[in-house]
This record gives C-alpha cells, sequence and structure tokens, in this order.
C-alpha cells in the first residue's frame, strides 16, 4: 500500500524535490504505523491510537504547509508570474486538509483505511504533478542557461 516515489514526479529542482520526496515518506510513515484495523473498539488502547493518528495526521499538514511556504518563497526568489495563482492553490490545498482532519476527528478514525489512504495520496501527489510543474518549467526556461537534463 506504500507509495512509491515515481521518478518523472522529481522536478529537477533539488530542495523541492528534497522536500516534496520528504512528505511522501511522511505518508508512507502514517501507512506503514495506521493502516492495519486496531485490535477492538473495546480495547483501551483504540481511544489512544485515534489520538496518535489524529497527531501524526496534524504534524503531516503542518510539514505540507511549511513545504508550500518554502515553496512560494522559491517561486518569490525566482519571480514566478503565476505565484499568486499557485499560493491560492495552497491555500485551497491546507484548507481541503483542514477539512479532511476535521472529517477524520469527528468520525474517530483510528487507522487509515484504503479510501482515507487515497484522498490522502490525491491530495498531495494531484499537485506536485500538475501545477508545481509549471513554476518548474518557468525555473528551467527563465532562470536556467541550460534546460533540464532530463
Ligand atoms: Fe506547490
Amino acid at each position: 500500500m506504500s507509495i512509491v516515489w515515481q521518478d518523472h514526479w522529481d522536478l529537477g529542482i533539488e530542495i523541492m524535490d528534497a522536500e516534496h520526496r520528504a512528505l511522501i515518506a511522511a505518508l508512507n510513515r502514517l501507512i506503514e504505523d495506521f493502516a492495519q484495523a486496531p485490535l477492538s473498539s473495546e480495547d483501551p488502547q483504540t481511544s489512544l491510537r485515534a489520538q496518535a493518528l489524529m497527531e501524526a495526521l496534524e504534524a503531516f499538514g503542518i510539514q505540507a504547509r511549511a513545504h508550500f511556504d518554502h515553496e512560494e518563497r522559491f517561486m518569490r526568489a525566482i519571480d514566478y508570474p503565476h505565484l499568486g495563482a499557485h499560493a491560492s492553490e495552497h491555500a485551497l490545498l491546507h484548507a481541503e486538509f483542514i477539512e479532511m482532519l476535521r472529517a477524520w476527528k469527528q468520525q474517530r478514525i483510528t487507522r487509515l483505511d484504503a479510501e482515507t489512504l487515497i484522498a490522502l495520496r490525491r491530495w498531495l501527489v494531484g499537485h506536485l504533478l500538475d501545477a508545481d510543474r509549471e513554476y518548474a518549467q518557468y525555473y528551467y526556461t527563465h532562470c536556467l542557461s541550460a534546460s533540464r537534463p532530463r
């Protein structure tokens, strides 16, 4: 069930790729720790597990928001003309995550089922494959004399 990094997800911008890979690694740790069903709903460990899962998801959301901030700083540094639109998309993604978190908290989930994992994966990877490629393309075209090596 874990997510295997695909080479074509690389933007060719080392610092951003490292952060993207770290986010995927964090998601894989969540999968490793929380994809399995807990023992039983009567088990006193269950509420602790729900709490641990929420804390881990919150930490993941904070890591993602910090990455979005870094990316916006990078786009500002290269004078990316679509920074505003990209930053709005980050704000929307962050709001979506907060909303998912609220719903999961309300449902008191104790594991990341397949549906939750698909939602999380789509949330993260969809953005990497779409909007992030656009600023990377701008970077190769306007900021590098040589084009992308691959
Ligand atoms: Fe982005």
